[in-house]
């Protein structure tokens, strides 16, 4: 005689939910929403250039007028928010960074441009010296070590700069101390008081910047970033510079690389009020395409699960190099 119950009694079947693609929709708990991503994009100067990057499959280097028609391509995709990296001749590069707040200075002259054109967009701009740099560091060199506070009164002329071109939103990502309290108090004086700050509060010293170092061609003459940047094996760090960036007057904090960092966005999120970014890095983006191209994975799904994990560790907004093709994406299967 059979024995065995004729049903095995479950009080909860967690498949149920997800017996149908309706059922799933149900019970989806997060999103990617486009108008959450902010685009990265890379500056030149001159005229009709678009120039590609080639540990960035899909992303060039744009001169004024290609990036004014890139824009408004991404604004008619339903992307509202853009952070712009400038790609400096050489020759303009000094110790002190110099070109960044001069009145000829082309990234100021291409915000000027974009703002006036779309006065919708959100501009978000890169504060650091090491896209101006001789030395390719993000602060002021000297005998081989990087120098705080006189490295803030440089970054602190570049934010006026960009302030007065009209950036929205500067965004210092050089990790220097103290610096959000000093360009804040800099902003303020001189009248920028609607201007924000999105800071890069936990930035890593990470292997996964290597393709935008390609892109500037900005790496470090000398050395690591490893005196400024924060060492990849600490999350108590984080949440002290997350203190620290909120007493200062940050608006946004941002946690930079993203993907081997979820735990870092979550730990972030949970002990700020303020809103928290992640930055989907170069690497993250090149790793992605460079696996899709050898067919070694199905790159517009693994794109979009990335993104998502974003959001579901706790990111309020996520910058990535996806930005225009997830909303392109988007927009042909809708
Ligand atoms: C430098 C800066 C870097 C990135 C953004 N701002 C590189 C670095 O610190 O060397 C990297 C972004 C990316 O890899 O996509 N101020």
């Amino acid at each position: 005689m059979d024995t065995r119950p004729r049903r095995t009694y479950l009080n909860e079947r967690p498949r149920r939910n997800r017996n149908t693609a309706g059922i799933r929709a149900l019970a989806r708990e997060n999103f990617v929403r486009v108008d959450k991503l902010i685009e990265p994009l890379f500056l030149i100067d001159g005229n009709s250039r678009a120039e590609p990057i080639s540990s960035m499959p899909g992303i060039n280097r744009l001169s004024e007028d290609k990036a004014l028609s890139h824009i408004e391509k991404s604004l008619g995709l339903g992307i509202c928010s853009f952070i712009l990296f400038p790609a400096v001749d050489d020759a303009l590069k000094d110790k002190h960074a110099s070109y960044s707040y001069r009145s000829d200075c082309f990234y100021l002259r291409v915000i000027r441009a974009i703002k006036q054109r779309f006065p919708e967009a959100v501009l978000i701009s890169d504060v650091a010296l090491d896209p101006y740099s001789s030395d390719g560091h993000d602060g002021i060199v000297r005998d081989g070590k990087i120098l705080n506070d006189e490295t803030l009164e440089v970054l602190g002329k570049m934010s006026l700069a960009q302030a007065e071109a009209g950036i929205d939103i500067i965004g210092p990502s050089d990790m220097m101390d103290g610096r959000v309290g000093f360009l804040r108090e800099a902003l303020d004086t001189a009248g920028f008081t609607e201007t924000g700050i999105m800071s890069y509060t936990a930035k890593y010293a990470s292997a996964f910047y290597g393709p935008f170092r390609d892109a500037l061609a900005s790496a470090p003459k000398f050395g690591d970033k490893k005196t400024y940047q924060m060492d990849p094996a600490n999350a108590a760090e984080a949440l002290r510079e997350a203190r620290l960036d909120a007493a200062e007057g940050a608006d946004f904090l941002m946690v930079k690389p993203a993907l081997a960092y979820l735990d870092i966005i979550h730990r972030v999120k949970e002990a700020t009020d303020l809103p928290v970014v992640c930055y989907n890095v170069s690497g993250e983006y090149a790793m992605v395409k460079a696996a899709a191209e050898k067919g070694w994975l199905d790159g517009d799904k693994a794109r979009d699960e990335m993104l998502l994990g974003f959001f579901r560790a706790g990111a309020d907004a996520v910058i990535s190099y996806f930005a225009h093709e997830f909303a392109a994406h988007r927009a042909a299967i809708s």
